[in-house]
């Protein structure tokens, strides 16, 4: 089966009513980056990083996947897909994508401040304070903060690296190391970026659709599973 590899960023969670971060209503408008996104915020104020996630996590307990999330469920038809997502809620498994890859961490889960290697999913929307792993350290949202490494980005390489097709959806692609995977993608690779604003990803063979994910991803996997006789 022909390799279909999806790069996701908040965008295409905003047709759930999920904030994005850099449009004009976007968290970077609401929160300081520093104070709720980086161990030193985590170190300076505990309780204000941890009921910032818990306020997404609550929203996250209220919305559902979009039409866009379910379009990229619908591709696997027809090809092996695989999700790479910059994005900390779960939609992209809720609507049926099998292989989804969070380079940034996942909201419902969280981790050990001393054994990265634990790591628990949160029952319900809020991580207490009191809740700690089996050595009495305290959990932390499992989430990659700036200035963190991300673990998983060798194998994002790798999964780009090996793409028949590329879709970009919903990423500014303002953020690395994530951004920098396009240049993974062979020049070869059929490419398209799907967001309601101008995008430019510095690699060649891009198709642009400046639609939203919802009608932008259905062009796109009409397109694909046509390729391959389905549809
Ligand atoms: N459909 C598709 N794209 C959309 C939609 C929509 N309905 N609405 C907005 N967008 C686009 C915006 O035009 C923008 O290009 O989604 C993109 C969102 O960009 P950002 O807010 O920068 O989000 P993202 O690229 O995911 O940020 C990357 O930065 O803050 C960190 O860790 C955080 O994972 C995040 C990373």
């Amino acid at each position: 089966m022909k390799k279909a590899v999806i790069l996701s960023g908040a965008g295409i969670s905003a047709e759930s009513g999920i904030s994005t971060f850099r449009d004009s209503d976007g968290l970077w408008e609401q929160y300081r980056v520093e104070d709720v996104a980086t161990y030193e915020g985590w170190l300076r104020n505990r309780p204000l990083v941890m009921d910032f996630y818990n306020q997404r996590r609550k929203q996250l307990l209220e919305v559902q996947p979009n039409a866009g999330h379910y379009e990229l469920a619908r591709l696997e038809q027809a090809y092996e897909v695989h999700i790479i997502t910059q994005n900390v809620d779960d939609l992209h498994e809720r609507a049926g994508s099998k292989n989804v890859l969070h380079l940034h961490g996942e909201l419902k889960k969280a981790r050990s401040t001393v054994d990265p290697e634990y790591i628990v999913d949160i029952d319900g929307w809020e991580l207490k304070d009191t809740m700690a792993d089996p050595q009495g350290a305290p959990l932390r949202p499992h989430i990659v903060w700036f200035g963190e490494a991300v673990p998983l980005i060798e194998e994002a390489s790798r999964i780009s690296a090996a793409a028949d097709f590329y879709i970009i959806v919903g990423t500014s692609l303002a953020v690395y190391p994530a951004a920098g995977l396009v240049h993974y993608v062979p020049p070869r690779v059929p490419k398209y970026v799907v967001d309601p604003k101008e995008v430019h990803a510095p690699v060649p063979n891009v198709k642009y659709i400046k639609e939203p994910a919802s009608t932008g991803l259905k062009k796109v996997v009409d397109e694909l599973l046509a390729l391959r006789g389905e549809g």
